[in-house]
């Protein structure tokens, strides 16, 4: 047996299958590269599902988070922490909100986005208790927990894992008229991702994020927008909601907040909604750790710049414009997207989603493949533009050859 082969055997030996990865195991990384067990190299092109917008290794959070390291990692919320005020003063600027609320994976900053507006429906806007609904629509993707597969309309996602809890209206995503017929006196947030990653990366149709946030205001309902794997430059944007000129009243991010090195997730509205928790009504232990606000401080300042998103706008024209002519030769049906994220349908008889990923991964590019013929393309916003074209030219490669 090869090396990788011994340790994909003795991984699988040894933990719950609950995922399938492509077979290669990565040893080190740099930038956008990533290096196998063997030495060989593969450009990623899925950066941890946007966790890796800055890079692998990228040297101005590996710094922030060595030199935290030295001082203190965790104090846990029963204490302040010399770097918390920092990181929630810095974020809140970014989103130009007034609070943050933070906490360590993605899940769990929906799930307080869940209680925050179940708490803020019954105390602020009078919903009579135990009534509040919220409305997400078809085939989100929000995370894992009971609750959130709850939502779920994938049949994997949620088969086995009821009983599921109440007080969610689902809607067809990008039917506004759906959502304004859903909605009632009880309706307390509407809970949606402004592009659908997991789905395919699904833009919605122009004018439905605008009409979410007036049907919402009109409506006093609050509007959460999950921009956990859309936010944070990945769309040649701060957050996909700009790209309308959207403002929502919550914004819920993680992955590229902890800037690939930690866990960092966190709830981001007004002094208003998030005002509504009182000591011991919601926490973790790790949320808003020093370690975790050392480093997305150093995200967040890195963002406000503006620089990854204008990468990621110029090189996301760029991958477009050069997946469009692909669309156009027949191997692939439709690509979707935004700045440095496509979604891209591969004709079904040229393979699955995973065969094409496997191909890729033989020619040196790591990618992911979503539902039926469909894979993801999101590499760090730091690529190089060389980079780029040589993984395009692979997926060339892999496209004709069959
Ligand atoms: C839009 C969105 N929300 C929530 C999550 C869940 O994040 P985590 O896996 O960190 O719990 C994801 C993960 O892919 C996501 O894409």
């Amino acid at each position: 047996m090869s090396t990788t082969e011994n340790a994909i055997a003795s991984a699988e030996a040894h933990s719950a299958h609950n995922y399938h990865p492509l077979p290669v195991v990565v040893a080190s990384a740099e930038g956008a590269w990533m290096t196998d067990v063997e030495g060989r190299r593969y450009l990623d092109m899925l950066a941890g599902y946007s966790a890796l917008n800055f890079g692998h290794g990228n040297r101005r959070l590996i710094d922030a988070a060595k030199a935290q390291l030295d001082r203190v990692t965790l104090t846990s919320r029963a204490f302040y922490h010399d770097r918390f005020a920092d990181f929630c003063t810095e974020l809140a600027a970014l989103c130009g909100m007034e609070a943050v609320l933070p906490m360590n994976t993605g899940a769990e900053a929906v799930e307080t986005a869940v209680k925050t507006a179940r708490k803020w429906g019954y105390r602020v806007k009078g919903v009579p208790d135990g009534m509040a609904k919220i409305i997400v629509a078809s085939d989100n993707f929000h995370g894992r927990t009971t609750t959130i597969v709850s939502f779920s309309t994938d049949p994997e996602a949620r088969a086995d894992f009821g009983p599921y809890t109440p007080g969610f209206e689902i809607v067809p995503y990008g039917d506004l008229t759906a959502m304004r017929e859903a909605m009632t006196e009880n309706t307390v947030a509407v809970l949606i991702e402004p592009i659908q990653g997991e789905a395919g990366v699904l833009v919605p149709p122009a004018g439905y994020l605008p009409g979410v946030r007036e049907l919402t205001r009109e409506r006093n309902v609050l509007f959460i927008a999950d921009e956990i794997q859309s936010g944070l430059g990945r769309t040649g944007k701060t957050f996909a909601l700009d790209h309308e000129g959207v403002v929502p009243d919550m914004y819920v991010l993680g992955k590229a907040l902890g800037g690939g090195v930690v866990p960092v997730s966190a709830v981001v509205s007004s002094a208003d909604v998030l005002g509504v928790f009182r000591p011991g009504e919601h926490g973790s232990t790790f949320g808003g750790n020093p370690l975790a606000c050392a480093v997305a401080l150093e995200v967040v300042a890195m963002l406000r710049t503006g620089e990854h998103q204008q990468r990621a706008a110029e090189l996301g024209d760029h991958l477009h414009r050069e997946l469009g002519l692909l669309a156009g030769g027949g191997a692939v049906e439709a690509v979707r997207g935004r700045g440095l994220w496509a979604g891209v349908d591969i004709a079904p008889a040229l393979g699955t989603g995973r065969e094409i990923s496997e191909k890729l991964m033989e020619e040196g590019v790591l990618v992911k493949d979503t539902h039926g013929s469909t894979i993801r393309i999101a590499p760090p916003l730091v690529i190089s533009k060389e980079d780029l074209d040589w993984g395009l030219d692979r997926l060339r490669t892999v496209l004709s050859a069959r």
